[in-house]
């Protein structure tokens, strides 16, 4: 069964202060982007990889993906306004064959292989929607409306309960299709538009490597990430 991983790469990284759009940013000397599309290409269960590129820098992504040999087929689209827009442009552009789609974010270019793959087969399997989740470091409270920059604490959640959630992502394409055709209005992640549906999603163990790069502080983080990894041999 054909499996095809798409990576939203059309964000502009504004969180992250000013600069190029955040998956062009480089990390260990490397776009943040070709991290990403390498750990998906390095899976076995991974065909084909289609990125949405910021629009206006498809040409600079297609180039920047030929310079650095990622050894897999990837096409590259125009993203959209939103993420959603993104990963549903490149949805649309996936060959029939394709059964089982990954959507994996440019700005978690640290996620394993191994993740990936994990990800993959538990959708093979025959699950309809699979998201990888860690458990919480920190403990989550609900608050209300304060006053001025104090709030008041109206719940805490047991944290045994729950799990952040990271990408890749899996899931059937129909569903996945489905999903993105009935509409899309504040979904935080494709998993939360195939909740709308009623298609049950299953949380797999997540990897702390694939954390999100949304603030500068995480940018430190991922270089002594790779700084580590590359001690051990790998690049
Ligand atoms: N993304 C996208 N198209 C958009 C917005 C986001 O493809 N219109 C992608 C980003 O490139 C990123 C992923 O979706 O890989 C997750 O989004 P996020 O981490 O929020 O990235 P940005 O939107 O770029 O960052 P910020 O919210 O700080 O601007
Ligand atoms: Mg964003």
């Amino acid at each position: 069964m054909t499996v095809a991983a798409i990576v939203p790469a059309a964000g502009r990284g504004e969180r992250l202060g000013p600069g190029q759009p955040k998956a062009l940013r480089e990390l260990g000397g490397v776009p943040m982007l070709v991290h990403a599309v390498r750990a998906l290409s390095r899976a076995r269960l991974v065909d084909l990889v289609v990125v949405a590129a910021p629009p206006g820098g498809v040409d600079e992504v297609k180039a920047l993906l030929a310079l650095h040999d990622i050894g897999a087929e990837v096409t590259v689209v125009a993203g959209g306004a939103e993420r959603h827009d993104s990963v549903a442009r490149a949805l649309e552009t996936l060959p029939p064959d394709v059964r089982v789609v990954l959507v994996h974010d440019a700005a978690r270019p640290l996620a394993p292989p191994e993740l990936v793959d994990a990800v993959a087969k538990a959708v093979l399997d025959g699950n309809q929607a699979v998201v990888p989740g860690v458990p919480m470091a920190d403990t989550v409270k609900r608050i209300g409306e304060g006053q001025g920059l104090r709030a008041p604490v109206v719940a805490t959640l047991p944290r045994s309960d729950l799990r952040a959630i990271q990408t890749p992502q899996g899931f059937a394409r129909d569903v996945l299709t489905q999903a993105h055709a009935e509409g899309k209005l504040a979904a935080v992640d494709d998993a939360d538009l195939v909740e709308r549906l009623g298609v049950p999603v299953v949380v797999v163990p997540g990897s702390t490597d694939a954390f999100e790069i949304a603030r500068p502080i995480d940018l430190l983080f991922a270089e002594a990430v790779l700084a580590e990894r590359r001690s051990h041999g790998a690049f």
